[in-house]
């Protein structure tokens, strides 16, 4: 018996996930390359951070066309991140510490060197020929359609497989030949897949560019407006043919309704939309349970540009839906590159941690990691985002890490300040207000499961009152380097800093108004009225 509640169905609701990219994260072998045991290795942090669950970016089989989003066996671990059994192992060990695991689901798309794919490209009359989506060359010899790949350096989404005279669809790079999701056998061979990880045991998937699964029957071209479009865009009139289609719900609500069967796991969706009102039609209904808020990570070091966006989305979800929220992962840049460090991160680390939704830290966010800048010579990612994907920094040496002459990726700078052994005992580092922050979120219904209402203010500031039955708190986060002041209308004359950025932890506040230091953030506990 695990040590939580496995009948807790909702478990996710209330959870801070953490996000471990496996290359990255530590190395048990000496080989300069994360691996799983390396992940057991480290699950005394995680414990000690208190996150709920972690998400592990991809560990199966892959040449590396996209650093394991592009998966030659969905039934196995890669031998450079260990074996099943260290799977099994790794899901043990962590459900023991009430840790739940969270593994990256890839559907839209397999490797190109897939057994199924190898099969597929054979021959035109191959029984899998139909598995992929292949189509006659254009009028002018060219691509079947205006289609692009979602990496500028792939240019179209389409590739000429000489032996067969025919293209085949590949919304990333060509090593990833996209599925054809109206194929009911390929529809049945990735069930048999989610069931593999179900029934041994995983709590949930994160589900891959879920928005792009299904593309136009007729392969028609996207309209001229739109034709441009590598990823998703908002347009007042036209839509895309190669992603976001409606049928995409079928395919998510059989994941749901297999998710369900199972009980207590969910599914988390990578729907990169930044258009709210389309991506809230993808979650807290019958298909994912809850999904990445994308423009959440596309604003500017500013508090109602963060407050728009929040409240943008959460005006359009479905009743009682929550998106996940995420200040960095492996496809973005990190906090502290994108916004500058010091106390803006302790502000960003409060906002997280303090909204409604699921809160999700990508590793190495919790003692403010910055991306590298590997030389050109050593980029190795087709889009360029190597440098936010680097090896965690426990240590100063790079020790704690591996024990090779070279990481798989350079070090960022400012490992030697930068580390979780500097900051483990400190009480003022990051690191200290991440584990208390999200030890006071476990213990807050008002987090964990209250409403939430944004408050009028300066366009440097973002604040909102988050409530339950019996407790109320004020989150007042400070974006400028400048000190300011938030009016709060019907609240009391005075409230208790719960927890602050700064040094004001514990002392009273006064409300009329609350007066925030430069870059500071704070929780403050309101007395219920009489
Ligand atoms: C989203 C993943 O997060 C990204 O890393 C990958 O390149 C694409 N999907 C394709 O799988």
């Amino acid at each position: 018996m695990t040590q939580f509640e496995m009948t807790h169905q909702d478990w996710w609701r209330e959870a801070v996930i953490y996000q471990i990219y496996p290359r990255s994260f530590a190395d048990s072998g000496g080989d300069g390359i994360g691996d799983l045991p390396g992940v057991i290795g480290r699950l005394d942090h995680l414990e000690l951070l208190g996150v709920d669950a972690v998400w592990l970016s991809p560990f199966y089989p892959s040449p590396l066309a996209d650093f394991g989003y592009d998966v030659s066996d969905f039934e196995d671990v890669d031998p450079v991140y260990g074996t099943l059994a260290d799977f099994d192992e790794l899901l043990r060990r962590a459900h023991e510490r009430g840790i739940r695991v969270v593994v990256d689901l890839i559907m839209n798309h397999t490797s190109a060197e897939h057994p199924w794919f190898a099969e597929s490209r054979s021959s035109r009359t191959d029984p899998k020929r139909d598995w992929y989506i292949w189509a006659d060359p254009g009028p002018d010899g060219g691509p079947p359609n205006n289609w692009l790949s979602a990496f500028e350096k792939c240019g179209p989404a389409w590739t000429l497989d000489a032996a067969t005279g025919q293209f085949y669809l590949h919304s990333f790079t060509p090593g990833q030949p996209d599925l054809n999701w109206r194929n009911p056998e390929v529809r049945a061979a990735m069930h048999k897949v989610w069931r593999f990880w179900l029934d041994r045991g995983v709590d949930g998937f994160r589900v891959d560019v879920a928005h792009r699964l299904l593309k136009d029957a007729a392969l028609r071209d996207n309209p001229v407006e739109v034709a441009h479009a590598r990823r998703h865009v908002t347009h007042p009139e036209v839509r895309q043919r190669n992603l976001d289609l409606p049928e995409t719900q079928d395919v998510l609500r059989e994941l749901r309704s297999t998710l369900d069967s199972y009980g207590g796991r969910f599914a988390l969706g990578e729907v990169p939309i930044s258009d709210d009102r389309r991506l809230a039609a993808y979650f807290g209904g019958d298909g994912l349970n809850t999904a990445f808020h994308i423009a959440f990570w596309e604003q500017p070091w500013q508090g109602s540009a963060f407050r728009e966006v929040v409240d943008r989305l959460a005006g359009l979800a479905r009743p009682g839906a929550l998106p996940t929220y995420a200040l960095a992962t492996h496809d973005i840049s990190r906090t502290v590159t994108r916004f500058g460090g010091g106390d803006r991160l302790r502000v960003a680390a409060m906002m997280l941690l303090t909204l409604r939704g699921v809160p999700c830290v990508y590793y190495g966010e919790e003692i403010g990691m910055a991306d590298a800048q590997p030389p050109l010579d050593l980029v190795l990612d087709v889009d360029g985002r190597d440098g936010a994907r680097v090896p965690m920094q426990w240590d100063a040496t790079g020790r704690g890490f591996t024990c090779a002459e070279m990481p798989w990726l350079p070090f960022a700078d400012g490992q030697s300040q930068v580390n979780v052994a500097r900051q483990q005992d400190d009480p003022d580092s990051l690191l200290s207000l991440y584990r208390r922050l999200i030890a006071f979120r476990r213990a807050s219904a008002a987090l964990r499961s209250g409403d939430y209402r944004s408050l009028e203010t300066s366009d440097h500031v973002f604040a909102y009152l988050r409530s339950a039955p019996g407790e109320r708190l004020l989150v007042a986060l400070n974006f400028a380097p400048h000190s300011t002041s938030v009016a709060v209308p019907d609240l009391p004359l005075e409230g208790q800093v719960e927890l602050s950025t700064g040094a004001r932890s514990g002392q009273t506040a006064n409300l009329r108004p609350l007066h925030l230091a430069p870059d500071e953030g704070v929780i403050v506990r309101i007395e219920e009225g009489p």
